[in-house]
């Protein structure tokens, strides 16, 4: 992860977060530890749990608490209550920084009181699910402090979520049921940007791509890239595969399961497991199974088969390792030289969800070239006269 350890590099140096206490909520991987170092190298203080009980490499939360001395609160498969507990505990934990995977240590500390709530100088948050809640929170007039939304950075969603999501939840999807991708009817629900990028790669896997929208642009853009775009329920009848990943919640109902063919499988590419409704998958199924490790195979009454992965929860990360690291460097030190950003001037900043400021922006991307060993032009004189000129 070079661009990361470029910032990692100067924070060891510059101690930009000296004395900051950051409670986060991330995937615990190899990727995260990364980030979580270069945080403590730059002085941070890291109170760390973990976004999703399947995500977590329990080696990588250990190697944490013994190389870093971050306090990390994770284990593969942890309960709901623990994790509700590890939430909790992170909140209270008297953080200045929040920095999010879906945007609940946000939420917590929201609700912990006046005394946690006025230390926080700004948050962070990494998803668009989250960053859809904490707009749900400033228009509700709730939101208390800044939060940047690393996600909406240029320099990450060039790889982020159209590659990195892309690739990463097929690569979940085959490492759970082994499957050929080509001449399966694949059908996307929800052609945001990880949506666009899933549907490119289950194409260019030979698959036929089916597209479901409820926004007439994005419905158009599918359209146009050449998708068969249909209702879901007409959907839910001809596909193979189906893939969530719109940030909705029941977004595959008992309708949906009633109608789809045997040995259909469902994933979650969203980041709540509230994408298929599992209560729904049960009443339509007479008795399931686990047929292989993360495959739970609902049997309805004519003897069919419905095949659900990861329990419903972000297929990429739960039956893989989600992003690959080049994907994550990027995206991290977004996460990392945001906080920096925060930790400088948070008291200048509304208390909203702001986007990526564009200077970080292009500064990432900079690191990256470098690191590509890739180099670029620059204006001359003449040329930043002329697009500042309009005579
Ligand atoms: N989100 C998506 N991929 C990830 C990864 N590899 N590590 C941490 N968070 C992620």
């Amino acid at each position: 992860m070079p661009v990361l350890r470029s910032v990692r590099d100067r924070f060891a140096r510059e101690q930009p977060l000296k004395g900051i206490r950051i409670g986060a909520c991330l995937h615990v991987t190899t990727e995260t530890a990364n980030l979580v170092q270069a945080l403590i190298e730059g002085g941070a203080e890291v109170v760390l749990c973990a976004a999703n009980p399947l995500s977590t490499q329990d080696g990588t939360a250990a190697a944490l608490v013994e190389r870093t001395g971050a306090t990390v609160l994770a284990a593969h498969g942890e309960s709901v209550e623990s994790y509700r507990a590890h939430i909790e505990v992170v909140s209270s934990s008297a953080p200045q920084i929040t920095m999010d995977d879906g945007a609940d240590i946000a939420a917590a500390v929201h609700l912990a009181g006046a005394e946690t709530l006025k230390r926080v100088l700004g948050g962070t948050e990494e998803t668009n699910t989250g960053a859809m809640r904490l707009r749900a929170m400033e228009s509700d007039g709730k939101l208390a402090f800044p939060v940047i939304a690393v996600n909406e950075a240029r320099a990450a969603d060039l790889f982020d979520t159209r590659y990195g999501t892309g690739q990463s939840t097929l690569d979940g999807i085959v490492r759970a049921t082994h499957i050929l991708l080509a001449g399966q009817v694949v059908v996307v629900i929800g052609f945001g940007r990880c949506g666009r990028g899933i549907a490119l790669r289950a194409r260019g896997a030979g698959a036929r791509v089916v597209v479901c929208e409820v926004d007439p642009l994005r419905g158009l853009e599918a359209a146009m890239e050449g998708y068969e775009v249909l209702p879901s329920l007409a959907a839910a009848a001809i596909g193979d595969v189906f893939i969530t990943a719109t940030g909705s919640s029941r977004v595959l109902t008992g309708h949906h399961f009633e109608v789809m063919g045997d040995g259909a499988i469902l994933a979650n590419a969203g980041h709540f497991d509230v994408e298929i409704d599992l209560d729904a998958i049960s009443s339509v199924a007479s008795s399931h199974r686990t047929v292989r490790p993360l495959v739970e195979q609902y049997l309805r009454p004519d003897g069919t088969r419905l095949n659900l992965l990861a329990e419903g929860r972000l297929v990429n990360l739960a039956a893989a390792e989600g992003h690959p690291a080049a994907v994550m460097d990027l995206f991290f030190a977004a996460q990392a030289l945001a906080t920096e950003h925060l930790v400088r001037h948070a008291s200048e900043m509304a208390p909203e969800v702001h986007g990526m400021p564009p200077e970080i922006d292009r500064h990432i991307a900079a690191l990256e070239l470098g690191a590509l060993g890739v180099e670029i032009d620059t204006l001359t004189d003449d040329q930043v006269a002329y697009r500042h000129g309009w005579e």
